[in-house]
């Protein structure tokens, strides 16, 4: 097909109040030791809506594609926290950046970025000229702040990008996977009106499993080895994960990109969140191959191979 997409802005958005391991030590029975060394979270950004953060980062990618919401073709924004159950964020933020295209919200957990990547790509495909990406999160509003099992895990925030058609030739996502098992949905959920509630080990082991078969999936079907991988953009939920993941895919840890030490577990934005790091310090320059690999509730899973053009 003569036909593909790009990235051709991005942007971020994080709450201002910050909750050290030390805050949480003073209200649970924790310390900044057990969580540094069992996830390697220090901190975590706390507040908004998760309107306001995908407002807040979508304008900043459109800003940079040069775009404005008349431009887009499609608008989606993943997230597993909306601010309601209906209507669906997504109708709000479209109104807000003045967008008169289609929007849904996308709900895929930890997963959902990738997800979305994958969805705004067919929406290119199917003609659509630009898409807008949000994965916004405000986790914190879910969380049992007396469960010290899963409240120093989260955090809020967002990121988002915008992914423009290009021709063929220059088409930037060389390969993809997506897989859910329902099987596990028990180990990770939320009802309405409650918590999250978590069975760490067991999400734990599949998270790594689940990685691993999902990078290996998407590099398959994109015909690339590992050793042409550039940088790992992986869902940032446990440092302990991503290692052990990328060592049994035989990746080396400095390829690989970590925000999760001072934005805690923010779903659907965590891996957008490392994206923006990573090219803002120069460690995804131009022609980079990128691998994100999301996994989360559910369990979905997710990985896309990212040429990046910017
Ligand atoms: N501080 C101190 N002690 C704690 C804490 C805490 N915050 N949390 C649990 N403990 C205790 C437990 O009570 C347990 O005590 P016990 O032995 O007396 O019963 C002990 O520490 C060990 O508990 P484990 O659950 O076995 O600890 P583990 O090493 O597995 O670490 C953790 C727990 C960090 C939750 C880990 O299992 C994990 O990261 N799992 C994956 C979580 C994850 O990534 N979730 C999200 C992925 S998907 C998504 O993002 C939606």
């Amino acid at each position: 097909m003569n036909r593909g997409s790009r990235v051709t802005g991005y942007g971020t958005a994080l709450p201002e109040r910050v909750i050290t391991n030390h805050d949480l030590a003073q209200i649970l029975d924790t310390s900044d030791a057990w969580i540094t060394e069992r996830t390697g979270i220090k901190e975590r950004r706390i507040g908004g809506t998760t309107r306001a953060l995908g407002i807040e980062a979508a304008q900043l990618a459109m800003d940079m594609a040069g775009v404005t919401g008349a431009d887009l073709d499609g608008v989606i924004l993943a997230t597993t926290t909306p601010d309601r159950v209906i209507p669906a964020t997504a109708s709000s933020l479209q109104l807000a950046i003045g967008a008169r295209c289609g929007a849904f919200d996308l709900n895929a957990a930890c997963s959902g970025f990738v997800y979305g990547l994958n969805v705004a790509h067919g929406l290119i495909l199917a003609g659509a000229e630009r898409v807008l990406l949000v994965g916004s999160e405000t986790l914190s509003r879910f969380v049992d702040w007396e469960d010290r099992g899963t409240a120093v895990l989260f955090g809020d925030g967002a990121g988002a990008v915008v992914l423009s058609a290009v021709s063929g030739d220059d088409n930037a996502l060389l390969g993809w996977a997506l897989d859910c098992n329902g099987t596990l949905e028990k180990s990770l959920y939320c009802d309405f009106g409650g918590f999250i509630h978590m069975d760490g080990r067991e999400v734990f082991r599949q998270a790594v499993r689940i990685m691993v078969s999902t990078c290996e999936n998407a590099l398959e079907a994109a015909g690339l080895g590992t050793d042409e991988v550039d940088l790992v953009i992986p869902h940032q939920a446990n440092i302990r994960i991503i290692q052990s993941a990328c060592q049994k895919l035989g990746l080396s840890e400095d390829r690989t990109v970590e925000v999760l030490s001072w934005t805690g577990n923010t779903s659907s934005a965590s891996i957008p969140l490392a994206l923006a790091d990573a090219a803002d310090s120069g460690r995804l320059g131009e022609g980079d191959i990128a691998l994100l690999v999301g996994f989360g509730a559910g369990m979905t899973s997710a990985s896309a191979l990212l040429r990046w053009d910017l």
